[in-house]
């Protein structure tokens, strides 16, 4: 389904560099696939397009409905993996103006991955004056930008519907077996969905976190499923001829021959979040222990006009990663304009496709000429098969990589670091002696 085209990556690296990943791949497949490795209680996405729980499945396409059939706005509360992958998919099988196009549809709005005043305060001027509804998501449940937002849209709700109203339209997805959201849903008898315990919230889009508010998009989840299912099965089995080995095996042999960066590229607005989604998969996987490929992402051709001279001629740290879909949605024509100003007349009668597919040719080899290696990976149709697979894909992939780059892709213990300041200067409980220290610092 999926294409990977490292014709422009080869150039670059050493001959036989294929060979030499070869042994770190075998491993790598095999820490992914048998849990061998480190961070191995965090594997549950691996077999997740097969063994996904039908039931709860059911559930959330019945909640969707229910969402779709009662509701001008879904309100989805999380932040990090706990948002990204659902934001990533509505948009990228829609729009990345998805409200704008829904109509009389449902709006979906996403909160609590930030901690803007002006930020929250518009949601809720969004929703305040509609019928709407609220999916939290959070698997601790105390994590401090979504417990915020949720505090102010539950509050709301209940001011709106009364606490019975309320829990008709709260739907927490959480840890099936503890935590404050979890304590909260079971006394409250919100709905709930769970974030399985061995499935990290980076991997978490193809579990209820993602696939509750894809659904309520109106989106098919089935056909996101199927599509990850089959990829699933096509990368399970090792070898070079595996795309996902041939991926990390050339994003590590770059790395080690001094790239630094990776950059996302593609070529549909609608596709920025997924760019999102990538960055948090890559980034929090394979950044530790004083390593990794920085995931940085552009959406060409807008950003050749701002990003573009870096790329072409600044410091020769990174490498292009190119998303292409080989269908687009719509087609339009380029019309012929008598007067001819902008002397553009030799393109009359031709479509975007054309002249998108060319500019792609072009930067892609201008990139190249300018020292800028390239992995081109064409994926069949902007649609939710496509997606589910590409999905699947990079996860597999992501695992791989971390293992070859010799780091657990599986914790991710630096992002406590923020928290931990943060609370200290917040004056919660049990930080005194760290918020002296730190208001020491920021006084000096
Ligand atoms: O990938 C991760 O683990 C993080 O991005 C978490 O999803 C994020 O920090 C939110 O955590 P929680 O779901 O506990 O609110």
């Amino acid at each position: 389904m999926l294409h990977l085209d490292l014709s422009n990556v080869t150039p670059f690296l050493p001959t036989g560099w294929r060979t030499g990943e070869e042994k770190g791949l075998e491993k790598a497949h095999d820490h992914v696939l048998n849990g061998t490795g480190a961070g191995s209680d965090f594997l549950g996405w691996v077999r997740l397009p097969a063994d996904y729980d039908k039931e709860e499945f059911a559930r959330i396409q019945k909640a969707a409905q229910k969402i779709r059939s009662d509701s001008k706005a879904l309100v989805v509360i999380g932040i990090g993996g706990s948002y990204l992958g659902a934001r990533a998919v509505i948009e990228t099988l829609t729009s990345n103006n998805f409200n704008l196009t829904r109509g009389e549809g449902t709006a979906i709005y996403f909160a609590g991955n930030g901690l803007s005043a002006d930020g929250l305060n518009e949601v809720i001027d969004l929703v305040k004056d509609v019928d709407f509804s609220v999916n939290v998501i959070s698997k601790s449940g105390t994590t401090t930008e979504p417990a915020i937002a949720f505090r102010i849209f539950k509050a709301l709700l209940e001011e709106k519907y009364g606490k019975d109203g309320a829990r008709e339209r709260i739907y927490a997805t959480t840890d099936a077996k503890r935590g404050a959201l979890k304590g909260l849903a079971d006394k409250e008898g919100y709905q709930e969905f769970v974030v399985p315990d061995n499935v990290g919230g980076r991997y978490s889009v193809l579990t209820a976190v993602g696939l509750l508010p894809i659904a309520a998009a109106g989106l098919d989840i089935e056909a996101l499923m199927a599509g990850a299912r089959e990829e699933m099965e096509l990368l399970s089995k090792p070898g070079m001829d595996n795309p996902a080995w041939q991926y990390a095996a050339a994003r590590h042999a770059l790395y080690e021959s001094g790239k630094r960066v990776e950059i996302l590229a593609g070529y549909e607005p609608a596709f920025r979040f997924f760019a999102e989604w990538w960055k948090q998969l890559y980034g929090e996987s394979e950044g530790k222990d004083g390593k990794g490929l920085f995931p940085a992402s552009v959406e060409f051709t807008a950003d050749l006009h701002s990003m573009g001279q870096f790329i072409q001629q600044g410091e020769r740290l990174m490498f292009e990663t190119v998303v292409r879909f080989d269908t687009a949605h719509t087609q339009l024509t380029i019309p012929d304009d008598p007067e001819n100003v902008d002397g553009l007349n030799f393109l009359s009668g031709k479509s975007m496709a054309f002249v998108a597919e060319r500019a792609l040719q072009g930067v892609t080899l201008a990139h190249v000429d300018g020292g800028v290696p390239n992995i081109l990976l064409t994926v069949p149709a902007r649609d939710a098969r496509s997606l589910g697979a590409l999905i699947y894909f990079f996860e597999f992939a992501c695992g791989v990589s971390g293992y070859l780059l010799g780091v657990n892709p599986f914790d991710q213990p630096g992002v406590e670091a923020y928290k931990n300041n943060m609370y200290a200067l917040l004056g919660k409980p049990g930080y005194e002696k760290q918020k002296a220290e730190l208001e020491k610092r920021l006084e000096s």
